[in-house]
């Protein structure tokens, strides 16, 4: 097993590398690379170290220092770093030549081929697959890189920074010369080559630079890049209005390859994306693949302030950057679509993905204290949560404080690389307050839960809020195993009268809305109180926490009425929804009981918000009529789950709400139709109507399942959008016979040489609730589509089954672990990357019965014990089962 890298251990490295001319000779199996790199000793390092450089699969053909080959005994070689043992202690050069094969790269880290193309991924440690380095974030440097290839099969060839020159390099051969004059970690280096179809436009920076955008993709689908295009520009001229940051670089390409571990990587002036992030037209992507579109490019452009300029010193500041970026990025979307609809998707994202993750044997702190396999750290808990964090230091210090302390942090750490610490320091010197206290939300693993109660006087005409904040002890290898200690929680919040409206009531501790709780116990006293208020706690979710907070069914439903603060609407509809489901799952009761008083009860609160403004916000309406899924239904349970009682209580929620709203449900389909003709918009008001027409089809389709195919298929039949067309072979792909059957034939067929679609066919058919399911799967997994080699297929297709159908993956006979763990294995010789992340499936393992418990735990330790893991999968499977 891989050893430990602890937090506490960080030293500066003993050599830095101040230039490096990389000379890339591209060829499909053999590929040269030559790097020339001017090093010199670390003032801070050691004096008189060895220098010792990173490799991974390299064949090491020449090393020269200072012009000279080197004697014999100067270097040593092992698989895993190149030593040279008694550097000069002055700058020397050391120029190294290496050789890779690109078309034998499966783990898609370092040089490899996708669909010919040639490309690089080197985050977090790809690099070193390239050539000998110190692979490390905080050795930053100028790079020169001279590309050179087959114009017939790289006719393209794209580096990181400016392009220089280019021209013919022999017979068929020609090249590229580019440099970056910004100095970068390796991690941020990329060349691409390859046949591809380019478009392009133009942007004007407010510092009066032009700069040439491109996107390029697989020739003939140019089309689909032109949303991704105009998306760089929209991000390019946000930095510039909310930061003040402006694009350093004059071209600025984005690449989709088809062959991606991630979703994106934002390489230096070279942003290498997942197709599925960059392609986007109606016929073949939905409203939610357009939102995600925007979003990724927006994140990659972004960092080039957040992550590129300003860097990461070692890879446990990784938050630094990612949740950075991630608030940046939801700030954009919220900016350019509607930020209540886009707070509650992140919230959503949140719950579903990191509060598990933190609940589970994976948690860890947003900024880890160690590890073992850095790749097994891209988590939601440094991203989603690393943003939470974000956002709550603006709310504590206000939105001025907080941009003054953005510049601050973006001047003063410009050019390095930075620290958690240093990033709050900007804060705290702009808002001059101590932020110790709250920086423990980068520390400390687990979900915070606070507790509230609220108690009014009708004598003193005071009302009483006390909260009490709970922390998980949570021991795990990447958390220090202290207790924890009390946490900065900003709790946004505002008191409403029972008939509506804002309740009179003043508090001196609440400040533009928001309270500051920092003691384990604490208490908020309204004064001038007329009648007992209805208290809208944490609005817009203003700290990453769960809420204990038992409000009466009438309190939940005077809030979703009239509450003030959108996302705590939407939050009482959950949360009544919540009670009624965990009721329902917990009680044991059968698929046949969907009758009961505070289903009905969730109807008429809905059937009355729908009345009244359904058509105003459609996007808004389509989520408050979305139950929460079964996962968060899982974590509200906690312990004991059975993921069948869930999707029953689900199952039957759903069909008394069809039942109850089905008139209403279909007059709102009509009223939302889009008129024949009338052109396709991506933007945000139209895909709302969408959305809210599909959310209806959903409810009408699960209380009358004959009914609703019919409306379904005809909906396929008309349908003009993606969106449309899958919205309706969801419902479909739930009643099990012939109709479903023959239209996902057709769609497989329709689309059959359309991967990014037939991902979604993939997707919706490992989803379906049903115990045919596992067959299905694995019949699909030998469709001419399919293949372990393509993480979008695995995540499509297999992923979809382990983490998004849990009453298939959870099957009491194990024969969903039993598949996942499979699948596993077989990936893990291949992409050990993408088989880590889908072996996080099992992270709940520990929270379901005790007879899936043991069947998962057996598949697990299988997967453990399995001889010759990578380090990756080996990680995942020791701390899962720790
Ligand atoms: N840094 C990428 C991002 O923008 C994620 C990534 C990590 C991509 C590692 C590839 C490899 O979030
Ligand atoms: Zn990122």
């Amino acid at each position: 097993m891989q050893t430990i890298v602890r937090l506490a251990d960080y030293r500066p490295s003993d050599y830095l590398i101040d230039r490096v001319e990389l000379d890339v000779r591209l060829h499909p199996t053999e590929t040269r690379v030559t790097a020339t790199l001017a090093l010199r000793p670390n003032p801070a390092g050691e004096a008189g170290a060895p220098l010792v450089l990173d490799g991974d699969e390299l064949t090491l053909l020449a090393v020269a220092l200072d012009g000279q080959p080197t004697g014999p005994g100067a270097i040593e070689v092992t698989p895993r770093a190149l030593t040279l043992h008694q550097p000069p202690q002055r700058p020397f050069v050391l120029e190294i030549e290496t050789q890779v094969n690109p078309s034998a790269n499966t783990k898609l880290m370092g040089l490899y081929r996708s669909n010919g193309v040639y490309c690089t991924q080197c985050e977090a440690d790809g690099f070193r697959r390239i050539t000998y380095f110190l692979d490390r974030p905080d050795v930053m440097a100028v790079y020169t890189t001279r590309i050179e290839a087959d114009r017939d099969e790289a006719p393209v060839l794209l580096g990181n920074g400016n392009p220089v020159e280019q021209g013919e390099a022999g017979p068929g051969r020609h090249y590229a010369i580019w440099h970056d004059p910004h100095p970068k970690p390796a991690y941020l280096f990329a060349v691409v080559g390859g046949r591809l179809g380019r478009v392009g436009s133009r942007f004007t920076t407010m510092e009066g630079r032009e700069v040439e955008i491109a996107v390029y993709v697989e020739p003939g689908k140019e089309g689909r890049a032109n949303f991704a295009l105009d998306a760089v520009a929209r991000s390019m001229a946000w930095d510039e209005r909310t930061f003040g940051r402006a694009y350093d670089l004059d071209v600025f390409n984005v690449v989709a390859v088809s062959d991606f571990n991630m979703g994106a990587m934002e390489n230096k002036g070279l942003n290498i994306f997942n197709d599925k992030y960059v392609l986007a037209s109606p016929d073949t992507a939905t409203d939610a693949d357009y939102a995600n579109i925007e979003a990724i490019i927006a994140h990659e452009y972004f960092h080039n302030w957040s992550g590129n300029r300003v860097t990461c010193r070692d890879w446990f500041q990784l938050c630094l950057k990612e949740g950075l970026t991630v608030f940046r990025d939801q700030e954009f979307s919220s900016d350019e679509r509607s930020r209540p609809v886009h707070r509650i998707a992140e919230v959503r994202t949140l719950r579903a993905r990191q509060f598990p993750e933190d609940a589970g044997p994976l948690a860890h702190p947003v900024r880890p204290q160690a590890y073992r396999e850095i790749n097994n750290f891209y988590t939601a808990t440094v991203y989603e949560k690393g943003a939470e964090i974000v956002r709550m230091l603006r709310t504590l210090l206000g939105p001025e404080v907080f941009r003054r302390g953005m510049d601050r942090y973006f001047s003063t750490c410009d050019g390095t690389a930075a620290t958690v610490e240093d990033f709050l320091a900007a804060f705290a010197a702009e808002s001059g307050r101590d932020l110790d206290a709250f920086a423990r939300w980068y520390a400390q693993a687990g979900t915070p839960t606070v507790a509230v109660a609220g108690a009014y006087d009708a004598g003193r005409r005071t009302y009483t809020l006390s909260f009490r904040q709970s922390l998980p002890v949570i021991a795990t290898e990447a958390a220090a195993a202290a207790e924890p200690r009390p946490l900065v929680i900003p709790v946004a919040l505002g008191l409403v009268a029972p008939g509506g409206g804002p309740a009179a009531g003043r508090s001196e501790r609440v400040s533009d809305g928001v309270f500051v709780l920092e003691a384990p116990e604490d208490s908020l006293v309204f004064t001038d109180v007329e009648a007992a208020p209805v208290p809208s706690l944490f609005r817009g979710f203003s700290a990453p926490v769960k809420v204990d907070h038992a409000l009466t069914r009438d309190e939940r439903l005077t809030l979703l009425a009239h509450d003030g603060d959108a996302f705590n609407r939407w939050q009482a509809a959950q949360s009544l929804a919540m009670e009624v489901l965990v009721a329902r799952a917990t009680a044991g009761a059968p698929l046949a009981a969907e009758a009961g008083p505070e289903g009905d009860a969730l109807g008429r609160a809905l059937a009355t918000f729908l009345d009244g403004e359904a058509l105003a916000d459609p996007a808004f309406a389509a989520l408050v009529l979305t139950l929460p899924g079964e996962q968060e239904v899982a974590q509200a349970i906690g312990a004991d789950v059975d993921p069948d009682a869930i999707w029953r209580a689900r199952q039957t929620l759903r069909v008394q709400l069809g039942r109850n709203l089905g008139a209403r449900l279909l007059g709102l389909r009509d009223a939302l139709a889009q008129p024949p003709g009338a052109p396709f918009s991506p933007d945000a008001a139209s895909a709302g109507r969408r959305a809210l027409r599909n959310a209806a089809l959903d409810l009408v389709a699960a209380a009358d399942p004959e009914g609703g195919t019919a409306l379904a298929v005809a909906q396929l039949e008309d349908a003009v959008t993606m969106t449309d067309r899958l919205a309706a072979l969801a419902p479909l792909s739930l009643v099990p016979g012939e109709a479903r059957e023959a239209a996902l034939a057709r769609f497989g067929e329709t689309y059959r040489d359309e991967p990014l679609v037939l991902d979604k066919w993939f997707a919706l058919q490992a989803m379906i609730p049903e115990a045919g399911t596992l067959e299905r799967v694995r019949g699909l997994m030998r469709h001419p589509a399919f293949s372990l080699g393509n993480p979008n297929r695995v995540r499509s297709l297999v992923a979809s089954f382990s983490l998004n159908n849990p009453t298939q993956f959870h099957r009491p006979d194990g024969a969903g672990y039993d598949l996942t763990a499979e699948v596993v294995l077989a990936l893990d010789g291949k992409n050990p990357q993408v088989a880590a992340r889908l072996l996080t499936a099992f992270n709940t393992w520990r929270m379901v019965e005790d007879g899936r418990r043991q069947r998962a735990a057996e598949a697990l330790r299988r997967v453990a014990g399995t001889p010759g893991l990578s380090p990756d999968v080996s990680d995942i499977a020791g701390r899962s089962l720790a």
